[in-house]
């Protein structure tokens, strides 16, 4: 679907704003924009609390589920951490986890009762604020006919068609902080020190925190690794009289012809990853026989202050979400494309994944740098 003009649309009079998926820093500063842009033209703005459940799952918000956006409300939230509106990764409209009669689980297309609730509460258009699963469903909205305009966030910088999403650097930046602090206690006790990090299926977090932090080795999704391949550089390292090593892992890699390690599989939601960090400390342990611990950031990299990379991107991406709704844009996504924001189809976007290229030159950096990748 090419994005609309204005000349054909009825005048926005109510937007609505939503945050989905895991939180990223730079949330709220994208809500104070939008919600700023939009008053500034005269528009009502509404905040859905929790991904779309404040809006179609009205009897689990007794005080509301649709928080008035006043400019009282979004004062002083850019630099804050989380989002005002709540968030959630269960719970998808278009695969709604349910259970029949018989106690035997199974998923519903909802997205029309979401619909419904967008005309019962005179929204008429929205500004969808997520990562590759928020922003399908976004894009199902307008092909059903509601104004959407998606803004592309996520600390795995995995959507395609935008260079950057915004809470990447604040993630990159914290995990690049904490390898920094993790060579003193490796090379004090001369330890091997596993870092994992989040990412999903995506390399990003990882490739470029490790090359920024100094890792020995690297190992990300888009390269699957032989561990033997580790161990040789930690030996060599220690011939040197290096007897420290630094690795960080993306949660989701995989060795040659393995699986990614799994945490739990629930309906309705995405596999949730992680424990590689801990089985790379083991197995590196026994073959090197060298002690080996293992760190996992986790949830510490979606928190905290967005910096200012982060919450400037953030406030341009809200502030063109409104624009490209008030110049009659609709089912498209706002994208980094320096030095300009960009709308892109959100067919474009939905359902896709934005890895690491393997020729990229961080990876020919890391190489020349002397980082082992596990290949
Ligand atoms: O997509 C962002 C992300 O932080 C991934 O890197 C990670 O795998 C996932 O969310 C974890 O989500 P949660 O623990 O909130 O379910």
């Amino acid at each position: 679907m090419t994005p609309r003009t204005s000349g054909r649309q009825a005048k926005i009079r109510r937007v609505a704003l939503s945050t989905g998926g895991g939180d990223a820093p730079g949330l709220n500063a994208v809500i104070r924009a939008a919600t700023l842009a939009a008053l500034n033209r005269g528009w009502e703005v509404v905040g859905i609390r929790d991904g779309y459940n404040g809006l179609f799952l009205p009897e689990q918000y007794p005080d509301g589920g649709l928080i008035n956006l006043t400019r009282a409300r979004v004062r002083g939230i850019t630099h804050m951490g989380g989002t005002i509106l709540g968030t959630t990764n269960r719970g998808n409209p278009l695969h709604y986890p349910m259970v029949d009669k018989q106690g035997r689980a199974y998923e519903k297309d909802r997205s029309n009762e979401v619909l419904r609730a967008f005309r019962r509460e005179k929204i008429d258009a929205l500004i969808a604020i997520g990562g590759d699963g928020s922003l399908a469903i976004a894009h199902a909205f307008a092909e059903k006919g509601l104004r959407v305009i998606g803004v592309p966030k996520t600390i795995d910088n995995d959507l395609e068609h935008t260079v950057v999403t915004f809470g990447f650097d604040t993630a990159v930046s914290f995990a690049t902080e904490c390898l920094d602090r993790l060579h003193s206690t490796a090379q004090a006790h001369k330890r091997i020190m596993v870092v994992e990090v989040m990412g999903r299926y995506a390399g990003w977090i990882a490739l470029n925190s490790g090359i920024s932090g100094s890792a020995d080795a690297i190992l990300i999704p888009e390269i699957p690794y032989e561990l033997n391949k580790v161990a040789e550089k930690i030996a060599q390292r220690d011939r040197m009289g290096r007897t420290f090593s630094i690795v960080v892992v993306a949660e989701g890699a995989k060795p040659i012809g393995g699986e990614v390690s799994v945490l739990s599989k629930e309906l309705g939601r995405a596999d949730r990853l992680g424990g590689l960090g801990e089985r790379v400390a083991r197995d590196l342990q026994a073959l090197t026989g060298k002690e080996a611990r293992a760190v996992v950031l986790g949830h510490l990299l979606r928190g905290g202050s967005p910096t200012t990379f982060d919450r400037l991107v953030a406030l341009r991406f809200g502030a063109a979400a409104v624009r490209a709704l008030a110049e009659g844009q609709s089912n498209v996504m706002v994208a980094l494309d320096p030095p300009i924001v960009r709308y892109v189809p959100l067919k474009k976007v939905a359902g896709r994944m934005k890895d690491v290229p393997l020729d990229c030159d961080t990876i020919l950096t890391g190489r020349e740098l002397g980082i082992c990748f596990g290949d």
